[in-house]
Formats: structure tokens, C-alpha cells, sequence
């Protein structure tokens, strides 16, 4: 039997919907991506929803609306996939790591708070969170806090830092459609956030990402800039300001119609695999399950990812799970460790230790909504084996 790693979960109703694309004309701005922003901000309860053709391209966007340019300051995470930080520098501005929480590995609140005063502040204290090779102090602009595999980072003490000093917030929701922070929707804590649809997400459509905001001006915003700086999405060509081609196309919109309406469906199962391993788990003495926190009124599982605690080593784990066919993956390797971040900023081991502890415990096993119990028991099996 081989496990993957992830799976989309497509029925026949998704091929019928991109088939029917197909005998159109409309490829490309048709009803379909009209239908799929409706769809998704009526999921969120906002005001709007601007679909994109990638989750990166949502957060470059995100980045351009907070002003945030030129050496200006974006406070986000070190332990998120490299398109968080990579969309702030899109914009030469710079990404300010904090480290994380021990237990849910989001931006830790308290640190927010710290590096925010300090920034704010200016001077000696101001320096200490800039990286090692950018000696110049930009103005902070926003807050771009990650909700790492699913779970919503701790977003009222980060509102309140924002709201003190008049930052923007941006979630970085790639990972958590259907997510819920005291009770409410992960995307509609913040003034705008990201959602991600590449086929190893709760929902895809292909390629593609979705914004969400309640801000009208930044929602138009969003149209322009993803339709290369078009004011109205179907004006003539007359550009007023710098785009992008950001567009989503028909058939992956069309895609993603379905998918949204099977969103719940496609939750449930990914909760109750993650379910299976959590039971399966459970008397594996050097493995750490995820855990959750209050906050997390409802967990929307996008990866399942378990520490390998020591004696066990976490690469020994992994190739020997890989000698026995079931992949796995270290996840996240941290941004700031990442060749590009330690060439161009300086970064070394020990700059953000709960983040790199994390980074070298952490093993993503196989997980999607279409895996069977079974499948689960075989790569808890080899896990077993692997730990021996
Ligand atoms: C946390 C996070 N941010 C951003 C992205 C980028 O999304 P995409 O791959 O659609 O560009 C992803 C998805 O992989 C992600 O997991």
C-alpha cells in the first residue's frame, strides 16, 4: 500500500464544474470568479473577497496595502513557510522575526508587544530586533502574524499592539481556512488575510489564493493590483498605478466553487484522520502530538505534524519512515535559516531558539482528507519501527 504525503479530494461534481468552463469563452475574468468571491466572503461574513492566482501573491498584495515599503519594518514569524516573509520583502521592506510559542509554534504575543515598543521607540532597544546585516531603522507599518498548520495565532493581544501604534494587521490565513479563534473566523481577525489553495490545502484549486477584508478601499485596491493596475476590473486599458497579473482563472475559480461547498465536508475528514492518529499515537513515549490551544474554538487541520522528541532524532526517523516507503517532510525549516535569509541578513543558529527547536523536532506525517484508517495505521506502524 503507498501513503502520499497529501492528496486533493476531487469528485465528480469539481470535473463537471471545470469541464463546463471549458466549453465557454470565459477563461479568464468569467461568472465563475464572481461566484467564488461571493461564495468565500459569504463563508468568512466579509464584506469582500478578491481572488488571486496564488496564496503568495494575496500576502504581496496584503504587504503593498499596509504601505509597508523601502526598508520599513513588517514584524512576522521565523517559523512559517518562506512566502510569509518573502511577500514583505517583495516590497524591499524588511521582516522583523520574533520567535514563537513553545506549544502552538505561532508569533508569540508577548514578544509582538516587545519588539513593537522597542521599534517604536527607536535607538539601542530599537536595534536589538533588526536583523545583523540592516543596520537602518525603517518605520514599523503592520503586523503579519502566520496561523501555522491551521491554528489561529493569539490574535487579541496582537490587535491591541497594532491598535496602540497604529499598525496594519495582516493574517497570514494560507493554512487555516475554517479555522476559529473564540469563536471567531480565522481571516476576519485582522484588516486583511490570505488563504491558499495548492492541492495539499483543506480546499484547492490548483493553483490560487483568496484575500478577505472588510476594508472597501483596500478591496479595490486588490482589484487593481491584480489586474495590472486596472482601476475597475473590466475598464478599458488604462492603467493608473503599478500591477501585477495576480488574475485567477476560470477554471480553478470554478474549481474552488466546489470545493467551498464541500468545505465543511472536507474539515470533518481531515479532523477525524487527525483523530486516528492522535489515538494511534497516544502511547508513543518519544513522539509530542499537536496540541491545541483554548483559543482554538475549532481546528482546521492542514498538516499533521508531530515532535520527535530525544533520544529519538528526527532524521533518523525520517529516512528510515522513507526506507519503508512513507514520506514525511521536516516542517517548517525556518525562514531565517533559509541560505537566501542567512546570505542577504545575516542569520545564524540561536537567533530564534523555540523556532529552531521546533524546526528540528518537527515531522509532517502523510495526511489529506481522502487518507483511510488504514493507511494511518500503516505509517503509525513504520513510526514505531522507525523509533526503535
Ligand atoms: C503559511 C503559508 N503562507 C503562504 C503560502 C503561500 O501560498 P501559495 O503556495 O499558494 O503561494 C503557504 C502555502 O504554501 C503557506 O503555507
Amino acid at each position: 500500500m503507498s501513503v502520499p504525503m497529501s492528496a486533493p479530494d476531487i469528485t465528480e461534481a469539481e470535473i463537471q464544474a471545470v469541464q463546463q468552463v471549458l466549453h465557454t469563452s470565459y477563461l479568464s475574468i468569467g461568472p465563475q470568479i464572481k461566484a467564488f468571491e461571493q461564495a468565500m466572503a459569504d463563508y468568512v461574513g466579509l464584506p469582500h473577497a478578491v481572488g488571486v492566482n496564488s496564496g503568495t501573491s494575496g500576502l504581496h498584495l496584503c504587504c503593498i496595502a499596509t504601505g509597508a515599503r523601502d526598508g520599513d519594518l513588517v514584524i512576522t514569524t521565523p517559523f512559517s513557510f518562506i512566502a510569509s516573509a518573502n511577500s514583505i520583502l517583495y516590497e524591499r521592506a524588511i521582516p522583523i522575526f520574533v520567535d514563537v510559542d513553545p506549544v502552538t509554534g505561532n508569533i508569540d504575543p508577548q514578544l509582538v508587544a516587545e519588539a513593537a515598543s522597542d521599534l517604536m521607540r527607536g535607538g539601542t532597544a530599537a536595534r536589538r530586533w533588526l536583523p545583523r546585516r540592516h543596520n537602518t531603522l525603517g518605520i514599523l507599518r503592520a503586523i503579519m502574524p502566520v496561523h501555522a498548520f491551521g491554528q489561529p495565532a493569539d490574535m487579541d493581544p496582537i490587535n491591541a499592539v497594532a491598535a496602540e501604534y497604529g499598525l496594519h494587521v495582516i493574517e497570514d490565513a494560507c493554512e487555516a481556512i475554517g479555522s476559529m479563534y473564540k469563536g471567531r473566523m480565522a481571516g476576519t481577525l485582522s484588516d486583511a488575510a490570505v488563504f491558499a489553495f495548492y492541492p495539499n490545502k483543506q480546499m484547492t484549486t490548483g493553483e490560487g489564493g483568496m484575500i478577505v477584508t472588510h476594508r472597501d478601499d483596500w478591496a479595490s485596491l486588490f482589484r487593481s493590483l491584480r489586474n495590472q493596475g486596472r482601476d475597475v476590473f473590466d475598464a478599458w486599458l488604462n492603467h493608473t498605478r503599478l500591477g501585477y497579473n495576480y488574475r485567477l482563472d476560470e477554471m480553478s475559480a470554478a474549481l474552488g466553487v466546489v470545493q467551498l461547498q464541500r468545505i465543511e465536508e472536507l474539515i470533518a475528514r481531515r479532523a477525524q484522520v487527525a483523530a486516528w492518529y492522535n489515538e494511534q499515537l497516544a502511547d508513543l513515549e518519544l513522539v509530542e502530538r499537536p496540541q491545541l490551544s483554548p483559543h482554538t474554538t475549532r481546528m482546521s487541520w492542514f498538516v499533521y505534524v508531530i515532535r520527535i522528541l530525544p533520544p529519538a532524532d528526527r532524521n533518523t526517523v525520517m529516512r528510515r519512515l522513507a526506507d519503508a516507503g512513507i514520506p514525511s517532510r521536516p516542517y517548517f525549516t525556518p525562514i531565517h535559516l533559509q541560505p537566501f535569509y542567512r546570505e542577504q541578513f545575516g542569520y545564524q543558529p540561536g537567533d530564534f531558539p523555540v523556532t529552531e527547536r521546533l524546526g528540528n523536532l518537527s515531522l509532517a506525517l502523510p495526511f489529506s482528507s481522502v487518507m483511510r484508517e488504514e493507511q494511518v495505521t500503516e505509517v503509525v506502524h513504520h513510526l514505531r519501527a522507525a523509533l526503535q
